[in-house]
């Protein structure tokens, strides 16, 4: 069997390992970061706090705190205007997976003039990009481990850039940045994180032997922690290993690649501004039913890692679904399109812009076809 597996090579994981930070940027030679985040958790404090730390060591560092959710090309280039004329020499991405996508372009584009038109798609990069450091603040899209910068394009279509040069060269997951996050962001991006997992595990041309041991690890953290993540926001154990799962999940699916649930919640995301993981919850009980005729058997080998409800019990793939979907209800998420404002009018272009996401349904157990796409739109309605 021919394995390839590529990772972040430095992970610091702990409560309080954010004051590492001046360490990371020692043996990276960063002088003059530049700090990539967001207007909100600008406002939890999170900057001032990673400022503090990096001043006590004189390391000066710039802000760029526009990154939207599901960001636009915009803030790339905003963010590297800041990058050059503050004269800055690394990245630090501090957030959930849209300022860690930016905070990926922009350490590649800071020095590298090309394009962005011609980076989408896999192993377009060339070159070096400049050093970068990832802080996740949510469990979540593990980005932070990731090769992949997702951005929202004029069009409403979202776009991957995806190549091994993007992955940073240290990430830091402490779980205290997780604590202020909101029940429905715990519950969305938690699910998205199983969502990786479910995906690397079932995954048709990349599944491997690493990449089912890390979805099987991340699945068990995740699955006996989400609950308790979402009804106890402050309970630090289950906050660090959903942040634990997330990354093991990342590190999953950034060698065994995505697939149907992703592919068809893009265009959910990119046309009604519906949150990432929210958009994958909508349409996975449908997707698991659809490839379900081809695996069968993988989902009953994580069904009891995903719900522990069912360890101990004689699993079969209606239990699996059923408790995805009990899962998805107990966490208060919607469960139907229409939920979030989509009906039968709109499913003709989803499904169309869902079947442009090749780079995704290649790796689905099951061929999607147009009416595939339709048909599981109109079941998740
Ligand atoms: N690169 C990858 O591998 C990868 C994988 C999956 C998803 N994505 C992309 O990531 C984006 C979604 O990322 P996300 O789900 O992490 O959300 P996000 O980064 O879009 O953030 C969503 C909201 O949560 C808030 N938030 C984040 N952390 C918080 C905290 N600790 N406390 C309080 N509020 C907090 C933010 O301020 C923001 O308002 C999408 O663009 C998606 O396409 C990327
Ligand atoms: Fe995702």
């Amino acid at each position: 069997m021919s394995v390839k597996f590529q990772t972040v090579p430095l992970i610091e994981s702990g409560l309080n390992k954010v004051h590492f930070l001046t360490n990371i940027c020692n043996q990276l030679n960063i002088k003059r970061p530049i700090i990539i985040t967001d207007e909100g958790l600008y406002n939890l404090g999170f900057v001032e706090k990673i400022e503090k730390i990096l001043k006590k060591k004189n390391i000066s560092s710039c802000v760029y705190k526009k990154v939207l959710a599901d960001p636009p090309e915009n803030n790339i280039f905003e963010a590297v205007n800041l990058y050059k004329s503050f004269n800055a020499d690394g990245v630090i991405g501090l957030g959930g997976g849209s300022p860690m996508d930016v905070a990926k372009a922009v350490s590649y584009f800071s020095i590298n003039s090309i394009e962005i038109e011609k980076c989408y798609g896999v192993n377009k990069l060339k070159n070096k990009r400049a050093p970068l450091i990832q802080i996740p603040t949510t469990a979540g899209t593990g980005s932070e481990v990731t090769p992949i910068a997702i951005f929202t394009l004029i069009n409403q279509q979202k776009m991957g850039i995806v190549d091994p040069i993007l992955y940073a060269d240290c990430a830091i997951l402490d779980a205290e940045f997780t604590l202020d996050l909101p029940k429905t962001i715990t519950a969305y991006s938690g699910i998205d994180a199983m969502v990786h997992a479910i995906e690397a595990y079932t995954t048709k041309l990349k599944k491997n032997p690493i990449s089912d041991a890390l979805a099987k690890k991340a699945l068990k953290l995740l699955g006996s922690n989400i609950r308790t993540a979402v009804e106890k926001p402050l309970n630090k154990e289950a906050r660090e290993k959903m942040l634990l799962g997330s990354m093991l999940a990342g590190m999953a699916f950034a060698n065994a690649p995505c697939a149907a649930v992703h592919a068809l919640a893009y265009p959910i995301g990119a046309k009604f501004h519906v949150p990432h993981g929210l958009s994958n919850s909508l349409v996975l009980p449908e997707v698991l039913k659809f490839n379900s005729i081809n695996v069968e058997s993988l989902y009953c080998e994580i069904a009891a890692d995903c719900l522990p409800d069912l360890i101990g019990e004689k699993i079969n793939i209606d239990k699996f679904i059923l408790g995805i979907e009990k899962l998805i209800n107990d966490l208060q998420i919607p469960k139907k399109l229409r939920d979030v404002g989509i009906d039968q009018n709109d499913i003709s272009i989803l499904a169309k812009d869902a079947l442009k996401q090749e780079r995704l349904l290649i790796n689905n157990p099951r061929e999607v076809k147009l009416n595939d796409a339709i048909s599981i739109y109109e079941a998740s309605l």
